[in-house]
């Protein structure tokens, strides 16, 4: 029986099945394409089968007041900690440090400041207890990720932060710690990739069309350490369109980079460009241009015998080419439309790989690409119209729009009620909801503005916490934090799903929490795990014993922790679990 032909019966059975729990269905082949039969959905979203919904989602206010407005968010590994910061530019933000702390802050063209506000904070994801944190060297428009030991290395920044380092580690009582004048060049608005070594590279910023290596702690870069990039002189517009660009690591160690409208792959080895893929037409997708985009989630099989694993990048939204000059340079500021469409590539089919145009429901800049635990994609936040900067976006989208990966279908789900403007963030947290902060448009901290200074954080939950899926919702059993090892067989025990867990309804998905800011979240990666057998566990008998393989290197998934969703039917469990991949 071919995949397909399983694929279908599958969904017949589904189709018959679930309306008897009051689910809704889709049933249609997952196959189907988008009104283009050259849309195969190859090795991505193969053999998936999960109940759709329509549930809309729901949304909920978290914490009235982070304190910070999160220009820049990330997740810090076995903690329940949200990381949440943006600038000393401000000077100000609404949590004060408690008397009589106050942070030294340095400043352009001059020694130090002192500010009383904080610029970061970490939240409790489940309480919403924020606690704030000192910096000294500016992180506004930075870039960063997580390392093999689940800290938080965060790159550039503004001014005398452009060439800094800081760490951050998870412990609960941890501090940043900075190092000023690490970096070869200045680095503001960057992108930090993470290679299968587990070291980091960052790529670009303003004025600096180049990238490095981030030197290990303690060790600094000098000027001939920075390659010039060809690549990132020949995508600047005059309003940039280049800056932030997106960067993901590919199956096979290249870096796949996307600038403006074009994309090539780099071997970091030996610097040389490796090949370019076709222009994406339709405008420019980069900063101040501001689409989105991440990686679909990487599909593998037990004992893994291809030679290249696909890896699929979809980038969505953005402006016109001229469109910042239009808001940002123009008086009166004009706010023209934003792009519709998303461009989606497999870029390990190479010589052969061509952009699939697809059309959201909705233009979107200044949004986030979110890879949810089922492998599906939430594109959240932003705006209708105009560019990033300084008050240069109107019209907010605030419909989350949810793209299928196996169906190339996009649907909107229940929209917010908080505009998420330039600035804004998002987070897949561990339970599956989606914690959503920031918007800050303006330079300070406004109570009154159009968009004021945005500091409520709200959590979303998408269309699989529809209640009738309930049943469908699997317990991990914790074991302490788990370390997989490239290549090694592992067991994952759950509790509930079905008497019987159906493997063909079930996937583990491993997620590495990216580092958000500026519609980009860099590192962002899941990686669907090859599952050997699931057995009932003998003594306990709603208990199953997943069987899996860890994957198989680095270049699949860099050393570091990850969140491991068990998803069944389309449903994630309960709570994932935190485990640490490497050698
Ligand atoms: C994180 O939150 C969960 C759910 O409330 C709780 O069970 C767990 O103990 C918390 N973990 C830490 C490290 O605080
Ligand atoms: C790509 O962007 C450049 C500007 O950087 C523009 O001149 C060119 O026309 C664009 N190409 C397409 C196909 O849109």
């Amino acid at each position: 029986m071919t995949t397909t032909t399983a694929t279908r019966m599958l969904w017949r059975g589904l189709c018959i099945i679930v309306p008897l729990l009051f689910v809704s269905v889709n049933c249609q082949p997952l196959d189907k394409s988008a009104g283009d039969g050259n849309l195969k959905n190859k090795g991505i979203a193969e053999n998936i089968v999960s109940a759709e919904t329509n549930y809309k989602g729901k949304w909920e206010l978290f914490s009235p007041n982070s304190g910070v407005s999160a220009m820049h968010l990330i997740l810090l590994p076995k903690t329940n900690n949200s990381l949440m910061f943006d600038s000393t530019i401000f000077k100000t933000s609404r949590l004060k440090f408690p008397d009589p702390h106050c942070q030294n802050v340095v400043i352009p063209n001059g020694p130090v400041e002192e500010h009383c506000f904080a610029h970061s904070v970490l939240m409790d994801f489940e309480t919403a207890k924020v606690k704030p944190l000192k910096f000294k060297y500016d992180t506004w428009c930075s870039s960063g990720a997580l390392d093999v030991k689940g800290r938080l290395v965060s790159t550039g920044g503004s001014d005398k932060g452009s060439d800094t380092v800081r760490i951050l580690d998870k412990c609960d009582d941890c501090q940043w710690k900075e190092y000023p004048g690490t970096l070869g060049n200045g680095r503001w608005y960057s992108t930090q990739v993470t290679l299968g070594d587990g070291r980091f590279m960052v790529f670009g910023g303003r004025d600096f069309p180049t990238y490095e290596f981030v030197p290990s702690e303690g060790h600094r870069n000098s000027k001939n350490q920075v390659i010039d990039f060809k690549f990132l002189r020949e995508t600047r517009d005059r309003v940039e369109n280049n800056l932030y660009p997106f960067v993901n690591l590919h199956t096979d160690g290249n870096l796949f980079i996307f600038a403006n409208n074009r994309s090539v792959l780099l071997n970091p080895k030996t610097n040389l460009i490796v090949h370019e893929f076709p222009v994406l037409p339709n405008g420019a997708r980069s900063y101040p241009a501001s689409g989105c985009s991440c990686m679909l989630p990487i599909t593998l099989h037990p004992d893994e015998k291809r030679p290249v694993i696909p890896a699929e990048i979809l980038v969505c939204g953005g402006a016109a080419h001229d469109a910042f000059t239009l808001t940002d340079l123009n008086r009166p500021k004009v706010f023209p439309p934003v792009t519709k469409d998303c461009g989606l590539i497999d870029i390990s089919e190479m010589q052969k790989a061509n952009w699939k145009i697809l059309q959201m429901p909705s233009p979107r800049i200044l949004g986030d690409a979110m890879v949810l635990p089922t492998g599906d994609v939430l594109l959240v936040n932003g705006a209708k119209s105009g560019s990033a900067g300084w008050d240069d976006a109107r019209d907010p989208n605030m419909v989350p729009v949810l793209y299928n990966v196996a169906s190339y279908n996009f649907k909107e789900l229940n929209p917010s009620t908080i505009p998420r403007m330039y600035h804004s963030t998002s987070a897949v947290l561990p339970d599956g909801k989606i914690l959503i902060a920031g918007s800050n448009t303006n330079d300070g901290y406004l109570d009154v503005a159009l968009f004021p200074t945005e500091t409520r954080v709200e959590k979303f939950s998408p269309h699989y916490f529809d209640p009738a899926l309930d049943p469908f919702r699997t317990e991990i059993l914790y074991e302490k934090a788990k370390r997989l090892n490239y290549g090694k067989p592992f067991k994952v025990r759950v509790r509930g799903g079905d008497q019987n867990l159906d493997m063909k309804k079930l996937q583990v998905n491993i997620y590495n929490p990216p580092f958000t800011t500026h519609g980009i979240s860099m590192n962002q990666r899941m990686i669907r795990l090859g599952i050997y057998e699931v057995k009932k566990d003998g003594a306990e008998k709603d208990v199953s014993v997943i069987s899996l393989q860890a994957p198989l290197n680095g270049n699949i998934a860099p050393p570091g922790y990850y969140m491991l969703f068990v998803v069944y039917n389309g449903v994630p469990c309960r709570r994932a679990m935190w485990v640490n991949v490497n050698k």
